[in-house]
């Protein structure tokens, strides 16, 4: 089957990737489900979700190892996101990292290499290891996450910071603080944001009686309404975690929902807007 083809985003070295990709959070964490885990990342992979977020947090390396298996033999399809610890990331200890990933990934390079959130190593100490990397083809990009504007500043005025890549930051209806500020910040600069948990975990986010509405309007569910809404005004790569295949074919799919100028502000009107600075949500 010939997957249809997914919206995508342009990174700022112009590399195109696809809009919506897949999370690995909490996968690898039990050795009973990592198989059912890669296979559904598979199927992902085969509709055309060929970007993949991980770290070497999640399940302790367990979830680098679901991918890993998960693309064997099928490496040069997918665009590999994996993230360092903020207490790894020393110029030694970002390098260590990153070759203990690669090995738990079974890859050469990883394609975008984040540092997972601020710590207490000098960001450009870990930008500065970022960049041995990437002239050693280890990664072929790299970016932050959980970095507000005034971090996102400070790299930037780094020596080689205008090459970071992304940041991966919390997005979805109910934690859209990032729409103030953060978002139109990287849009001027042709950088995306990473969406991360872009379905509120499937929590209450899922219940909103505004997306239940705008979903019923479209024959869609909840969850595609809010990865449609995630995509909407471009700049942005939603990297929603299923384990579930009705869950991968749904988010599959949702790739084609666009909403109207009517939805959205239904959407607005329930998870209004930012009207001023918010601190940076994170999980
Ligand atoms: N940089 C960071 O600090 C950071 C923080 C959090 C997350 N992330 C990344 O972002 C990814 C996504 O975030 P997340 O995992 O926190 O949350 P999420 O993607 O918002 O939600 C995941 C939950 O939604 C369920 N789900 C998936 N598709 C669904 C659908 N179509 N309908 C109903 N439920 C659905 C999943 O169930 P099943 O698994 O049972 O299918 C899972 O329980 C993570 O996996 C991770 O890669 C990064």
């Amino acid at each position: 089957m010939t997957a249809p083809a997914l919206p995508t985003v342009r990174l700022p070295d112009g590399t195109m990737v696809p809009a919506l990709g897949q999370g690995t959070w909490h996968m690898g964490e039990s050795p009973a489900q990592a198989g059912a885990e890669a296979q559904a990342l598979r199927q992902g992979i085969e509709r055309g979700l060929t970007l993949i977020d991980t770290a070497e947090m999640y399940g302790n390396g367990g979830a680098e190892r679901v991918v890993g298996q998960a693309i064997a033999g099928d490496r040069d399809r997918v665009f590999l996101v994996s993230k360092v610890l903020p207490t790894n990331a020393s110029r030694a200890g970002t390098i260590a990292a990153c070759e203990a990933s690669l090995k738990r990934l079974g890859t050469d390079r990883i394609d975008l290499y984040l540092l997972h959130w601020p710590g207490s190593h000098p960001v450009a100490e870990t930008v500065g290891a970022f960049e041995r990397l990437r002239e050693a083809g280890k990664i072929l990009r790299w970016g932050v996450s959980n970095f507000d504007l005034a971090e996102m500043a400070e790299v930037a005025a780094l020596p080689g910071g205008a090459a970071c890549a992304t940041d991966q930051v919390l997005y979805h209806p109910d934690s859209r603080g990032i729409e103030f500020d953060l978002l139109p910040w990287c849009r001027a600069r042709g950088m995306p944001v990473m969406a991360y948990s872009p379905l509120g975990q499937a929590g209450r986010l899922l219940r909103s009686r505004a997306l239940g509405a705008v979903a019923a309007r479209h024959g869609a569910s909840p969850a595609q309404v809010a990865l449609a809404w995630s995509l909407r005004g471009g700049g942005v790569i939603a990297i929603p975690k299923a384990s579930r295949p009705a869950h991968v074919a749904e988010n599959v799919a949702a790739a084609a929902l666009v909403l109207s100028a009517a939805d959205v502000a239904e959407i607005d009107a329930a998870h209004p807007a930012p009207r001023r600075k918010q601190a940076l949500g994170m999980l």
